[in-house]
């Protein structure tokens, strides 16, 4: 078992919220931590002196970019271990080309989010958020599903991506049907996963109760739920995005919110939180939420979790459990 030298490397403060003393005691025991206070920038002296013995950095949100510059100044770096979600921020080519290992808590970050949406689809079901509206204005135009509950409805997920995973996973506990478009998404994994695959995503909005979308910003995805799909929506159905606004047609969706056709749960917007005289908060039918459904307060433990057993696996020089590649960048989050 190797003790490897151990660096922290995040947002100042945050480190307090994500990290248990329990996590700092398994740090320990894994290897040399150099400072329990994270690195916040890499270029002042104290970076240097850190980055200089290095082996191990255990990044998190607002962790500085490892740029070409960086690693040569931090010369024994082995692993990357993220304990925030998406690591391109983090991360470059000069990481890749040597072959320091990365790891990423995503699947930490995945639970709340998937969590946040089966509350949300099992609510629109039962038409919660538009009968609680119709209290407050009985005059109000707010869509509800029709018909309405939780049994046998049809549930469809763009990107069986990780949070589409684990919202398919916890859906397993209900009475509803699932259907995913993914096009990276073999036939016999949607097999696995009991759910029907999908190759038309038009065909998929034309057919569903609550279309939730769960794929990443990346090129092939921006703009995806556009006017058309959004038009193929049924009458009553509910759109939810937890995923990032680039994804859909933001004019278009409040061009149907505002005709009252449907309802939408939008966790992220452009811009993002939106202000507070912004015409989607207007809505009866939208519910919007501050970009909340990803990690907070004592959800961060979980993706600590994911990072610190990413240092013990090192040290014990096992495998990485959740290994980011360059390869699949431009179809993950
Ligand atoms: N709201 C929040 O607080 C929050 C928190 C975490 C993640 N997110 C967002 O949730 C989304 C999912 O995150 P993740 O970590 O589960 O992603 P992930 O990296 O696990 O998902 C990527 C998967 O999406 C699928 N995909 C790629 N291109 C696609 C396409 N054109 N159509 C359909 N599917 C496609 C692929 O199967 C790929 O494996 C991302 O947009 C992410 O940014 C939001």
């Amino acid at each position: 078992m190797k003790r490897p030298v151990i660096a922290l490397a995040m947002l100042d403060g945050l480190v307090d919220h994500a990290f248990t003393a329990t996590h700092f005691a398994r740090l320990e025991a894994a290897g040399e931590v150099l400072d329990h206070t994270p690195l916040t920038r890499f270029d002042d002296d104290r970076a240097a002196a850190g980055l200089a013995r290095a082996e191990v950095i255990v990044g998190h949100w607002g962790c500085p970019t490892l740029t070409a510059d960086v690693l040569a100044r931090t010369p024994n770096l082995r692993l990357f271990a993220y304990a925030g979600g998406t690591v391109k921020w983090q991360v470059t080519d000069a990481v890749w080309d040597r072959g320091i290992v990365v790891t990423s808590a995503a699947a930490g970050n995945a639970v709340p989010v998937a969590e946040y949406t089966v509350a949300m689809i099992l609510l629109a079901n039962k038409g919660a958020l538009g009968f609680r509206e119709r209290l407050r204005d009985p005059t109000a135009l707010v869509p509800l599903p029709a018909p309405l509950g939780n049994v046998d409805k049809r549930i469809g997920l763009v990107g069986a991506s990780l949070v589409g995973r684990h919202v398919i996973e916890l859906l397993g506990a209900y009475s509803l049907r699932v259907a995913v478009y993914d096009p990276y998404l073999e036939p016999g994994d949607a097999q696995a996963l009991g759910v029907e695959k999908v190759d038309d995503l038009d065909a998929l909005c034309a057919s569903v109760d609550v279309l939730s979308v769960h794929a990443p910003d990346v090129e092939s995805t921006r703009g995806m739920i556009g006017a058309r799909q959004l038009a193929a929506l049924r009458d009553g159905a509910v759109f939810i995005n937890t995923a990032r606004p680039a994804l859909v047609d933001q004019d278009a969706l409040l061009e149907h919110l505002t005709s009252g056709r449907i309802s939408a749960v939008l966790d992220v917007t452009t811009p993002d939180p939106l202000p507070t005289e912004h015409p989607l908060l207007e809505l009866p039918n939208v519910f919007v939420t501050p970009h909340i459904a990803g990690s907070m307060g004592t959800e961060l433990h979980r993706m600590a979790d994911l990072a610190v057993d990413e240092v013990e696996r090192f040290a014990r020089d096992e495998p990485p459990r959740h290994p980011v590649c360059r390869a699949d960048l431009e179809r993950i989050a």
